[in-house]
């Protein structure tokens, strides 16, 4: 059977999370927690999709659709299967990374050249299509990888040079819900309109001296900021009791800096730390109740496995 697979990375919000989906700009990360996807044409005339971690196949069938016709392929059959070792647990972005993969490796089983804007362009629109909302900062993350910083839609999505990121993540266990959490902080604005937009104005700002400092490796620099932004995330309602109790620890551990990463609610909080404290700091997490996961952050993006 002639087949491909393509992997594509998940990733971490750096800053500027919720702001970025009202025009702000933000600061992404991609990790090297990497989903696989494999197409293979069979022959059957059939679509099979096999996705044993995950019960959602919306993505796979949706990026499928939208390949076959952008590229007007024919094809007399396919069987497609996905691996992840993050599923849609952590927050890594697990829809972003699969929808990226799969349009990915269907265009390489298909000899179609496509750049890297134009994937971001049609992986946007299929998770536009079914998740209706969403800035595109982890399908930017899954194509482009590295570290970027990015505004909605990729009208700005510029690759920014670092050295190191000395990352802690911890996760609290608890899955959130990103779509239901964008509404909630929708109907947040809807309700105190000047409030929330000032929260987003003073985020867009952190997010641009954070560009600076991240450069610049000024890790004090950026740790302050992702305490500012914390703030800015807890007066938006998206923190959770979980986090908050992990980011302390991490904190009292000695971190630089310590915030959620995401949509809030659940999933992940990242700490920055240097390397004498890294230890202590992972133990506080664990001991908070936390797991912590081994990522390293400023991965490579989509690429072709075989
Ligand atoms: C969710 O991981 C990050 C949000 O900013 C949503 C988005 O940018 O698509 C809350």
């Amino acid at each position: 059977m002639n087949k491909v697979t393509v992997s594509a990375p998940g990733k971490l919000m750096l800053l500027g999370e919720h702001a970025v989906v009202y025009g702000q700009p933000c600061l992404v990360t991609a990790v090297d927690q990497r989903l696989f996807v494999e197409i293979g044409e069979t022959g059957d005339g059939k679509v099979t999709i096999k996705a044993p971690e995950s019960t959602d196949t919306r993505f796979v069938e949706e990026a499928i659709g939208c390949g076959v016709s952008t590229w007007k392929i024919k094809h007399q059959g396919l069987r497609i299967k996905t691996t992840s070792p993050f599923s849609g647990k952590y927050g890594f972005g697990s829809s972003a990374a699969v929808t990226v993969a799969t349009l990915a490796a269907l265009a390489s089983l298909f000899h179609q050249e496509v750049d890297k804007r134009s994937l971001f362009e049609l992986a946007y629109q299929v998770i536009l299509s079914i998740q209706t909302v969403g800035s595109g900062f982890d399908v930017a993350a899954a194509v482009y990888g590295g570290t970027l910083f990015f505004t909605k839609g990729g009208t700005t999505l510029a690759p920014i040079s670092i050295n190191d990121l000395p990352l802690v993540v911890g996760y609290t266990g608890v899955k959130s819900n990103t779509v239901e959490i964008v509404k909630q902080v929708a109907a947040k604005r809807e309700k105190y309109p000047e409030k929330v937009d000032r929260i987003f104005e003073a985020t867009g700002k952190l997010v641009i001296d954070g560009k600076k400092a991240l450069e610049a490796s000024d890790w004090e620099r950026v740790g302050k900021l992702m305490d500012f932004n914390q703030e800015y995330l807890r007066d938006l309602g998206v923190s959770s009791e979980k986090l908050e109790v992990m980011i302390s620890a991490a904190k009292t551990g000695g971190a630089w800096g310590a915030k959620l990463s995401g949509a809030g609610g659940g999933d992940c909080m990242i700490a920055l730390a240097g390397s004498d404290k890294r230890e202590v700091i992972r133990k506080a997490i664990e001991a908070a109740g936390g797991q912590v996961i081994d990522v390293r952050p400023n991965a490579e993006g989509v690429r072709v496995e075989t």
